[in-house]
C-alpha cells in the first residue's frame, strides 16, 4: 500500500532536501528517517504532505513583543503561499526581542538570537526558512544566523505601525516619544498632556513608525535583495501586509526548489547597496553594527568592508527620505510616496545593478520589471537626486585620537548644525548612574558649549552598549531655551533620536587601554564633522600615563569575579553575560562574538 519512496527502507537515501536532511545522528540513516517519520506524524502529516519541499516559518510572536503582535496572522498567509505552490509550511519558535523589554539591552541579546536562529535552521529538515522578524534586534540576529547556517531564507518584517496623534498633530514611535519626553523636562508640556500622549505614540501593532532602527534594516533588507520592494514599508495592519506574507510563502517553495542560498547570493555589491541606501534614508546608526556584523558572518566578504567603505560611500550618497528623526514623515507615508521602489530607481545611478537577488535576477532585472513614474506626492517624501534633503554623508565615520579604531555621527540628525565643528570642555560622567544623579543638579557645572561626556556604556562596559547615548540636556540649560549639544559616548542611540551625538566610540572605556576611558572633566574635546575627526587635546606623554595609572587602579581590582581580563575591565564570568563580556567584539567589528565570524578574527 504505501506508494513513496520514503518508506521503502531499503531504498538508497540520497535525497539532501525535506526529511531526508542531516539523518546522521541515530547511526543507521534509515532508522533515523523511520524514526523521523514517526514522529512527524504523530503532528497529523500525511504521505503527500511529507514529499513536498518543507519551508520552515520562524514564529517569534510573543506576549511581550507588541512590534510582533500580528505574526499569527502572518504566519497564516505565508503558510497560504507555501502550500498553494507546494510546499509543506511547518512553523517553529525562536526567542522574540522588543526593544524596551530586553533587560539591560536588545542589543545584549541579539547575538543570542543570532545563534538560536543559526542553530535551529541548521539542526531541523527544512528546505527553505521564512524569518519573520521586525523590532529593531530581530532581523539583524536572523539574518546573521540565517548566513550563518547557510540554508535558503527569506526574510519577512511585520512592518510599522501606524501613527497616532496629539491635538490633531500626527506623532508617532518614537522620535515623539523623546521630542515630547524632552518638551515635559523642560516643563513646556504638563504631566496631563504627556499622559495622552503616552497612549497614542504607539497606536498599532507593528515596528516603530519613523526611520528607526527597524525601519532602516527592513530598508536594508530590501537592498540586500532579500525581500520584494513593497516588503519594507508595507503597515504592520495592512492587508498588502498580509499579502506580502502569501508572496514570501509563495516564493519560499522556489527558493526552496533551487536551494537559492544567502552566501550565494549576497556578494559585496549587495553589502554596498545596502549602505547605498542606509546613506539614502538616513538610516539608524545601529544598522552601521549590525551590518559589520552581518558582513562578518559571510565568509567570502568578512573583513573586506569597513567602517570606512560606509564613509567612502557616503560622501556622494544624497539623504532622499523625509522621515523622522531626519525629517518630518512617518513609514506609512514612505509606503505611500512608492517606497523602496521608488527610492531605489531613483538611486539607480549608484547602485550595482548586476547583485543578485533571491528571486534569482539581478536587481537591474528587477528594477526594468517594476518601473516606478514619481507623481507629486511622492516626490515631496522620496526626494529626486537634484533636490535632496541632505546633500551628502547622513552618516559620518569619525576617527582621531579620541576614537582610534572609529565613532560615528548621524550628521543630518543634529539639531544645531553650527556643533557639527565645535570644541568645547568635557563634563564627563562615568556610567549611566553617575549620568542619572547629577545630569539636573542645578549646581553642576557645564554651559551650553560644554561637550557632555559618558562613559561605560560600551559593548563589554554596560553589556550590549544601551542607546543611552542620547544624553539629556541638563535641566538648568532645557529651561533656557538649549535644545542641542555636542555629546560623546562609548554606547548607541535610538535609531528614532536626533542631537549632535558622537556614538560608538572605540575602543570603549572598559578596554584598559581606551582614550575615551581616561577623559576628565575639562580635556578639551574637538569635533570637526568635515575632516572626520574627533580629537581630545592632550599631549601622547599625558595619555600614556593617564593609561598606566587606570591599569594599576584596575589590576588592584582583581577579585575573583571583576577586574582585568587580557585588555578587558570586565564585571562578570558566569553564564551568558560572562560569555558576552569576555568575547564580544567592538562597535567597528559589529558586538558579535568573535566566535560566530566567518573569517575567525579575535576581539582584543
Ligand atoms: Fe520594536 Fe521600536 S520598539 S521597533
Ligand atoms: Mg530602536
Amino acid at each position: 500500500q504505501p506508494q513513496h519512496a520514503d518508506y521503502n527502507l531499503y531504498q538508497p537515501i540520497t535525497s539532501k532536501t525535506g526529511l531526508r536532511q542531516g539523518l546522521a545522528s541515530y547511526g543507521d540513516a534509515h532508522f533515523s528517517l523511520f524514526l523521523r517519520k514517526a514522529f512527524i506524524k504523530a503532528a497529523g502529516y500525511g504521505e503527500d504532505a511529507l514529499s513536498r519541499p518543507i519551508i520552515g516559518i520562524i514564529n517569534t510572536f510573543s506576549g511581550f513583543n507588541p512590534c510582533h503582535a500580528n505574526v499569527p496572522q502572518l504566519m497564516e498567509a505565508c503558510k497560504r503561499g507555501v502550500q498553494l505552490h507546494g510546499g509543506l509550511a511547518i512553523e517553529f519558535p525562536t526567542i522574540s526581542l522588543h526593544e524596551t523589554f530586553s533587560s539591560p539591552t536588545s542589543m545584549y541579546l541579539r547575538n543570542l538570537m543570532s545563534m538560536d536562529t543559526e542553530e535551529m535552521i541548521a539542526a531541523q529538515p527544512v528546505d527553505a526558512v521564512v524569518m519573520i522578524g521586525g523590532c529593531d534586534k530581530t532581523v539583524p540576529a536572523q539574518l546573521m544566523g540565517g548566513i550563518s547556517a547557510n540554508k535558503p531564507v527569506l526574510p519577512l518584517v511585520t512592518g510599522p505601525m501606524m501613527p497616532g496623534s496629539n491635538k490633531g498633530v500626527r506623532i508617532g514611535a518614537c522620535t515623539d516619544c523623546r521630542n515630547n519626553w524632552a518638551a515635559y523636562r523642560a516643563g513646556e508640556i504638563d504631566i496631563e498632556e504627556i499622559s495622552s500622549i503616552n497612549s497614542e505614540l504607539a497606536p498599532t501593532a507593528g515596528t516603530c513608525g519613523v526611520m528607526g532602527t527597524a525601519s532602516t534594516m527592513a530598508c536594508v533588507t530590501v537592498a540586500l535583495g532579500m525581500m520584494p520592494f513593497n516588503s519594507a514599508t508595507a503597515p504592520a495592519v495592512s492587508s498588502t501586509r498580509l499579502r506580502v506574507a502569501e508572496e514570501t510563502g509563495a516564493r519560499a517553495v522556489s527558493v526552496a526548489v533551487a536551494q537559492r542560498k544567502p552566501q550565494a547570493i549576497l556578494s559585496k555589491e549587495s553589502f554596498r547597496n545596502a549602505i547605498t541606501v542606509l546613506q539614502a534614508i538616513g538610516g539608524s546608526t545601529n544598522a552601521v553594527v549590525h551590518l559589520m556584523a552581518i558582513i562578518n558572518r559571510h565568509p567570502d566578504i568578512a573583513g573586506s568592508i569597513t567602517l570606512q567603505t560606509f564613509d567612502d560611500i557616503g560622501r556622494n550618497v544624497p539623504l532622499l527620505v523625509d522621515l523622522k528623526p531626519s525629517g518630518d514623515n512617518y513609514m506609512t507615508d514612505f509606503h505611500n510616496a512608492g517606497g523602496m521602489l521608488a527610492l531605489m530607481q531613483t538611486l539607480r545611478p549608484l547602485l550595482h545593478l548586476d547583485a543578485m537577488t533571491i528571486s534569482g535576477k539581478t536587481l537591474g532585472e528587477e528594477l526594468d520589471a517594476a518601473p516606478f513614474k514619481p507623481f507629486p506626492y511622492s516626490s515631496t517624501i522620496v526626494r529626486p537626486l537634484s533636490d535632496p534633503l541632505y546633500p551628502k554623508s547622513s552618516l559620518i565615520v569619525l576617527q582621531g585620537n579620541l576614537a582610534p579604531n572609529g565613532a560615528v555621527i548621524k550628521a543630518s540628525a543634529s539639531k544645531d548644525r553650527r556643533l557639527l565643528s565645535h570644541s568645547g570642555p568635557a563634563v564627563v560622567f562615568k556610567n549611566t548612574a553617575d549620568l542619572s544623579k547629577r545630569i539636573d543638579d542645578p549646581n553642576l557645572e557645564v554651559t551650553p558649549d560644554s561637550v557632555l561626556v559618558l562613559q561605560s556604556i560600551g559593548p563589554i562596559g554596560n553589556p550590549g552598549m544601551p542607546e543611552a547615548g542620547v544624553i539629556p540636556i541638563p535641566r538648568k540649560l532645557g529651561k533656557t531655551g538649549v535644545k542641542d549639544m555636542l555629546r560623546i559616548s562609548d554606547g548607541r542611540m535610538s535609531g528614532t533620536a536626533g542631537g549632535t551625538i558622537v556614538l560608538h566610540i572605540s575602543p570603549e572605556s572598559a578596554i584598559v587601554d581606551s582614550v575615551f576611558g581616561i577623559v576628565q572633566d575639562g580635556d578639551i574635546v574637538r569635533l570637526d564633522a568635515e575632516k572626520r575627526q574627533l580629537e581630545i587635546e592632550l599631549s601622547d606623554a599625558e595619555i600614556k600615563q593617564r593609561i598606566q595609572k587606570r591599569e594599576a587602579d584596575l589590576e588592584k581590582q582583581q577579585d575573583g569575579t571583576a577586574g582585568k581580563v587580557g585588555r578587558r575591565a570586565i564585571k562578570a564570568k558566569r553564564g551568558y553575560r560572562g560569555l558576552y563580556e569576555s568575547r564580544v567584539n567592538q562597535a567597528e567589528a559589529g558586538c558579535d562574538f568573535d566566535f560566530l565570524r566567518a573569517d575567525g578574527a579575535q576581539a582584543v
